[in-house]
Protein backbone atom coordinates (compact mmCIF):
# COMPACT_ATOMS: atom_id res chain seq x y z
CA UNK A 1 0.00 0.00 0.00
CA UNK A 2 2.90 2.31 0.28
CA UNK A 3 4.29 4.31 -2.28
CA UNK A 4 7.36 3.72 -0.66
CA UNK A 5 9.52 2.42 2.16
CA UNK A 6 8.33 3.46 5.45
CA UNK A 7 10.00 3.73 8.59
CA UNK A 8 8.42 3.35 12.49
CA UNK A 9 11.09 4.47 14.68
CA UNK A 10 9.89 2.95 18.00
CA UNK A 11 11.02 5.40 21.04
CA UNK A 12 10.42 6.41 24.80
CA UNK A 13 13.22 7.61 26.92
CA UNK A 14 11.23 6.14 30.32
CA UNK A 15 12.69 2.14 30.39
CA UNK A 16 10.41 -0.75 29.64
CA UNK A 17 7.36 0.88 28.46
CA UNK A 18 7.26 -1.50 25.38
CA UNK A 19 9.34 -0.49 23.01
CA UNK A 20 10.72 -3.62 22.19
CA UNK A 21 7.59 -5.69 22.35
CA UNK A 22 5.66 -3.17 20.06
CA UNK A 23 8.23 -3.28 17.67
CA UNK A 24 8.32 -7.40 16.93
CA UNK A 25 4.64 -6.89 17.31
CA UNK A 26 3.90 -4.12 14.56
CA UNK A 27 6.62 -5.60 12.30
CA UNK A 28 4.60 -8.90 12.42
CA UNK A 29 1.50 -7.44 11.94
CA UNK A 30 2.56 -5.72 8.57
CA UNK A 31 3.50 -8.88 7.51
CA UNK A 32 0.67 -10.64 8.75
CA UNK A 33 -1.61 -7.61 7.07
CA UNK A 34 0.12 -8.30 3.79
CA UNK A 35 1.97 -5.07 4.17
CA UNK A 36 5.88 -6.47 4.37
CA UNK A 37 7.93 -7.41 3.21
CA UNK A 38 9.25 -5.40 6.44
CA UNK A 39 12.44 -5.31 8.11
CA UNK A 40 13.85 -5.09 11.82
CA UNK A 41 16.47 -2.83 12.78
CA UNK A 42 17.78 -3.05 16.47
CA UNK A 43 19.57 0.09 17.79
CA UNK A 44 19.53 -1.06 21.60
CA UNK A 45 22.83 -1.96 23.06
CA UNK A 46 20.48 -4.38 25.13
CA UNK A 47 20.05 -6.09 21.97
CA UNK A 48 16.42 -7.58 23.07
CA UNK A 49 14.76 -7.73 20.18
CA UNK A 50 17.97 -9.13 18.24
CA UNK A 51 17.77 -11.34 20.54
CA UNK A 52 13.47 -12.32 20.12
CA UNK A 53 14.40 -12.56 16.67
CA UNK A 54 17.26 -14.99 17.37
CA UNK A 55 14.41 -17.06 18.66
CA UNK A 56 11.91 -16.90 16.23
CA UNK A 57 11.15 -19.56 13.96
CA UNK A 58 9.31 -18.09 10.92
CA UNK A 59 11.31 -16.50 8.37
CA UNK A 60 9.64 -12.83 8.24
CA UNK A 61 9.96 -9.98 9.44
CA UNK A 62 13.53 -9.72 8.10
CA UNK A 63 16.15 -8.50 10.51
CA UNK A 64 18.74 -5.54 9.11
CA UNK A 65 22.31 -5.43 10.98
CA UNK A 66 23.81 -1.64 10.75
CA UNK A 67 24.60 1.23 13.48
CA UNK A 68 23.79 4.70 13.01
CA UNK A 69 26.54 5.76 11.38
CA UNK A 70 25.57 3.37 8.78
CA UNK A 71 22.06 3.50 8.73
CA UNK A 72 21.32 6.33 5.65
CA UNK A 73 22.83 4.20 3.34
CA UNK A 74 21.34 0.58 4.80
CA UNK A 75 18.23 2.17 4.73
CA UNK A 76 18.58 3.01 0.93
CA UNK A 77 20.02 -0.55 0.32
CA UNK A 78 16.54 -2.60 1.75
CA UNK A 79 13.96 -0.15 -0.15
CA UNK A 80 16.47 -1.23 -3.33
CA UNK A 81 16.00 -4.56 -2.06
CA UNK A 82 11.97 -4.24 -1.95
CA UNK A 83 11.49 -3.60 2.04
CA UNK A 84 8.27 -1.89 2.29
CA UNK A 85 8.03 -1.00 6.30
CA UNK A 86 11.59 -0.91 8.44
CA UNK A 87 10.40 -0.81 12.09
CA UNK A 88 13.51 0.42 14.58
CA UNK A 89 14.13 -0.02 18.21
CA UNK A 90 15.67 2.38 20.59
CA UNK A 91 17.08 2.07 24.02
CA UNK A 92 15.25 4.39 26.67
CA UNK A 93 17.81 7.04 26.77
CA UNK A 94 18.15 10.46 25.33
CA UNK A 95 21.20 10.47 23.08
CA UNK A 96 22.36 12.55 20.15
CA UNK A 97 22.46 8.82 18.30
CA UNK A 98 18.28 7.98 18.92
CA UNK A 99 18.14 11.74 17.72
CA UNK A 100 19.86 10.75 14.42
CA UNK A 101 17.90 7.79 14.03
CA UNK A 102 14.55 9.92 14.77
CA UNK A 103 15.67 11.65 11.79
CA UNK A 104 14.93 8.59 9.62
CA UNK A 105 11.32 8.23 10.85
CA UNK A 106 8.35 8.73 8.83
CA UNK A 107 6.35 8.15 12.23
CA UNK A 108 7.24 8.01 15.80
CA UNK A 109 5.71 5.41 17.83
CA UNK A 110 5.72 6.53 21.78
CA UNK A 111 4.95 3.42 23.84
CA UNK A 112 3.77 4.47 27.13
CA UNK A 113 2.51 3.00 30.26
CA UNK A 114 -0.38 4.95 32.03
CA UNK A 115 1.09 5.65 35.17
CA UNK A 116 3.07 8.66 36.58
CA UNK A 117 6.47 7.72 36.13
CA UNK A 118 5.93 7.36 32.46
CA UNK A 119 3.72 10.65 31.97
CA UNK A 120 6.40 12.36 33.66
CA UNK A 121 9.13 11.20 31.32
CA UNK A 122 7.17 12.09 28.25
CA UNK A 123 9.30 15.62 28.22
CA UNK A 124 12.24 14.04 28.15
CA UNK A 125 10.82 11.93 24.97
CA UNK A 126 9.42 14.65 23.45
CA UNK A 127 12.73 16.03 23.14
CA UNK A 128 14.08 13.46 21.12
CA UNK A 129 11.51 14.25 18.55
CA UNK A 130 11.51 17.52 19.51
CA UNK A 131 12.72 20.03 15.87
CA UNK A 132 12.32 17.03 13.68
CA UNK A 133 9.07 18.27 12.86
CA UNK A 134 8.42 14.34 12.89
CA UNK A 135 4.39 13.27 12.76
CA UNK A 136 4.58 10.66 15.94
CA UNK A 137 1.74 8.50 17.70
CA UNK A 138 1.13 7.97 21.71
CA UNK A 139 0.12 4.21 22.48
CA UNK A 140 -0.74 3.65 25.77
CA UNK A 141 0.39 0.48 26.82
CA UNK A 142 0.51 -1.96 29.55
CA UNK A 143 -3.08 -0.87 30.79
CA UNK A 144 -5.36 -2.35 33.49
CA UNK A 145 -8.39 -2.77 32.05
CA UNK A 146 -11.22 -0.29 33.14
CA UNK A 147 -8.85 1.32 35.72
CA UNK A 148 -9.40 5.07 35.32
CA UNK A 149 -5.74 6.14 35.15
CA UNK A 150 -5.93 4.94 31.67
CA UNK A 151 -8.11 7.47 30.13
CA UNK A 152 -6.30 10.10 32.76
CA UNK A 153 -3.38 8.92 30.74
CA UNK A 154 -4.31 9.00 27.09
CA UNK A 155 -5.84 13.02 27.84
CA UNK A 156 -2.51 14.22 29.54
CA UNK A 157 -0.83 12.27 25.96
CA UNK A 158 -3.10 14.11 23.71
CA UNK A 159 -1.92 17.67 24.60
CA UNK A 160 1.67 16.59 23.35
CA UNK A 161 0.23 14.98 20.06
CA UNK A 162 -2.30 12.48 18.76
CA UNK A 163 -3.07 8.84 20.71
CA UNK A 164 -4.15 5.98 19.40
CA UNK A 165 -7.04 4.89 19.45
CA UNK A 166 -5.92 1.48 20.61
CA UNK A 167 -5.04 0.83 24.61
CA UNK A 168 -3.03 -2.19 24.54
CA UNK A 169 -3.67 -3.91 27.83
CA UNK A 170 -1.32 -5.69 30.47
CA UNK A 171 -1.57 -9.49 29.50
CA UNK A 172 0.91 -12.06 30.35
CA UNK A 173 0.79 -13.13 26.82
CA UNK A 174 2.26 -10.27 25.61
CA UNK A 175 5.44 -11.46 27.45
CA UNK A 176 4.83 -15.20 27.26
CA UNK A 177 5.12 -14.88 23.21
CA UNK A 178 8.27 -13.53 23.05
CA UNK A 179 10.11 -16.14 24.78
CA UNK A 180 10.17 -18.43 21.48
CA UNK A 181 10.44 -15.35 19.52
CA UNK A 182 6.55 -15.18 18.69
CA UNK A 183 4.17 -12.74 19.18
CA UNK A 184 0.30 -12.89 20.54
CA UNK A 185 -0.93 -12.80 16.69
CA UNK A 186 0.53 -16.27 16.38
CA UNK A 187 0.07 -17.89 19.92
CA UNK A 188 -3.80 -16.84 20.52
CA UNK A 189 -4.62 -15.16 17.03
CA UNK A 190 -8.33 -14.94 18.44
CA UNK A 191 -6.99 -13.49 21.80
CA UNK A 192 -7.82 -9.61 22.89
CA UNK A 193 -4.09 -8.84 22.42
CA UNK A 194 -4.13 -9.99 19.29
CA UNK A 195 -7.07 -7.99 18.40
CA UNK A 196 -5.46 -5.55 20.27
CA UNK A 197 -2.65 -5.37 17.95
CA UNK A 198 -4.55 -5.72 14.40
CA UNK A 199 -6.57 -2.82 15.94
CA UNK A 200 -3.06 -0.63 16.39
CA UNK A 201 -1.40 -1.77 13.29
CA UNK A 202 -4.37 -0.74 11.03
CA UNK A 203 -4.55 2.74 12.52
CA UNK A 204 -0.84 2.56 12.43
CA UNK A 205 -1.15 1.69 8.50
CA UNK A 206 -3.54 4.18 7.68
CA UNK A 207 -1.66 6.50 9.62
CA UNK A 208 1.55 6.18 7.07
CA UNK A 209 -0.80 6.06 3.71
CA UNK A 210 -1.92 9.53 4.84
CA UNK A 211 2.17 10.78 4.86
CA UNK A 212 2.95 13.31 2.45
CA UNK A 213 6.77 12.59 2.48
CA UNK A 214 8.62 9.08 1.89
CA UNK A 215 11.91 8.61 3.75
CA UNK A 216 13.96 10.21 1.50
CA UNK A 217 12.94 13.51 2.14
CA UNK A 218 14.20 13.31 5.46
CA UNK A 219 16.51 15.72 6.20
CA UNK A 220 19.69 14.77 6.99
CA UNK A 221 21.13 12.89 10.09
CA UNK A 222 23.00 14.83 12.43
CA UNK A 223 26.35 12.99 13.24
CA UNK A 224 26.51 11.31 16.30
CA UNK A 225 29.36 12.34 18.38
CA UNK A 226 31.96 9.53 18.66
CA UNK A 227 31.61 8.79 21.95
CA UNK A 228 28.46 8.06 21.67
CA UNK A 229 29.09 6.07 18.86
CA UNK A 230 31.58 3.59 19.95
CA UNK A 231 28.89 2.16 22.13
CA UNK A 232 25.99 1.97 19.64
CA UNK A 233 25.10 -0.88 17.83
CA UNK A 234 25.35 -4.86 18.66
CA UNK A 235 28.66 -5.98 17.25
CA UNK A 236 28.09 -9.60 18.68
CA UNK A 237 24.90 -9.62 15.71
CA UNK A 238 26.86 -10.84 12.60
CA UNK A 239 26.08 -12.90 9.41
CA UNK A 240 27.73 -15.93 10.77
CA UNK A 241 25.82 -19.16 9.96
CA UNK A 242 24.08 -17.71 6.97
CA UNK A 243 23.88 -20.45 4.02
CA UNK A 244 21.36 -18.95 1.88
CA UNK A 245 19.59 -16.47 0.86
CA UNK A 246 20.66 -12.91 -0.63
CA UNK A 247 22.85 -10.05 0.91
CA UNK A 248 20.99 -6.62 1.15
CA UNK A 249 24.03 -5.05 2.17
CA UNK A 250 27.30 -5.90 4.10
CA UNK A 251 26.04 -7.07 7.23
CA UNK A 252 22.44 -5.85 6.70
CA UNK A 253 20.34 -9.65 6.06
CA UNK A 254 17.39 -10.15 4.32
CA UNK A 255 15.74 -13.10 6.22
CA UNK A 256 13.00 -12.87 3.88
CA UNK A 257 14.24 -15.61 2.17
CA UNK A 258 15.49 -17.71 5.01
CA UNK A 259 19.12 -15.69 5.45
CA UNK A 260 20.95 -15.37 8.92
CA UNK A 261 18.97 -17.21 11.46
CA UNK A 262 20.59 -17.02 14.55
CA UNK A 263 22.82 -13.87 13.91
CA UNK A 264 23.48 -13.84 17.19
CA UNK A 265 26.67 -15.94 18.51
N1 LIG B 1 1.09 -4.95 27.18
C1 LIG B 1 1.92 -5.67 27.94
N2 LIG B 1 1.41 -6.63 28.78
C2 LIG B 1 2.24 -7.36 29.54
N3 LIG B 1 3.58 -7.24 29.57
C3 LIG B 1 4.12 -6.30 28.75
C4 LIG B 1 3.35 -5.49 27.91
N4 LIG B 1 4.18 -4.67 27.23
C5 LIG B 1 5.42 -4.97 27.62
N5 LIG B 1 5.40 -5.95 28.56
C6 LIG B 1 6.53 -6.51 29.27
O1 LIG B 1 7.16 -5.45 29.97
C7 LIG B 1 8.56 -5.58 29.90
C8 LIG B 1 9.15 -4.35 29.22
O2 LIG B 1 8.69 -4.33 27.87
P1 LIG B 1 9.70 -3.99 26.68
O3 LIG B 1 10.96 -4.75 26.84
O4 LIG B 1 8.94 -4.12 25.42
O5 LIG B 1 9.94 -2.47 27.02
P2 LIG B 1 11.08 -1.52 26.44
O6 LIG B 1 10.51 -0.16 26.39
O7 LIG B 1 11.61 -2.08 25.19
O8 LIG B 1 12.17 -1.63 27.58
P3 LIG B 1 13.66 -0.98 27.53
O9 LIG B 1 13.45 0.47 27.80
O10 LIG B 1 14.40 -1.68 28.62
O11 LIG B 1 14.19 -1.24 26.15
C9 LIG B 1 8.86 -6.87 29.18
O12 LIG B 1 9.01 -7.89 30.12
C10 LIG B 1 7.58 -7.10 28.37
O13 LIG B 1 7.36 -8.48 28.15
MG1 LIG C 1 13.60 -2.46 24.62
Amino acid sequence: MFGSMRVIVVTSQKGGSGKTTLSGHIAVQAELAGEGPVALIDTDPQGSLAAWWNEREEKSPAFAQTDVTRLYADLGRLRAAGIRLVVIDTPPAVTATIKSVVAFADLVVIPTRPSPHDLRAVAATLDIVEGRNKPLVFVVNGATPRARITGDAAVALSQHGTVAPVTVHHRTDFASSMIDGRTVMECAPEGKSAQEIVALWTYISARLAKLPQPWTAAPTPVPAPAADRAVFGRAEVTNAGATVGTVVASNVVNVATGFGRRVAA
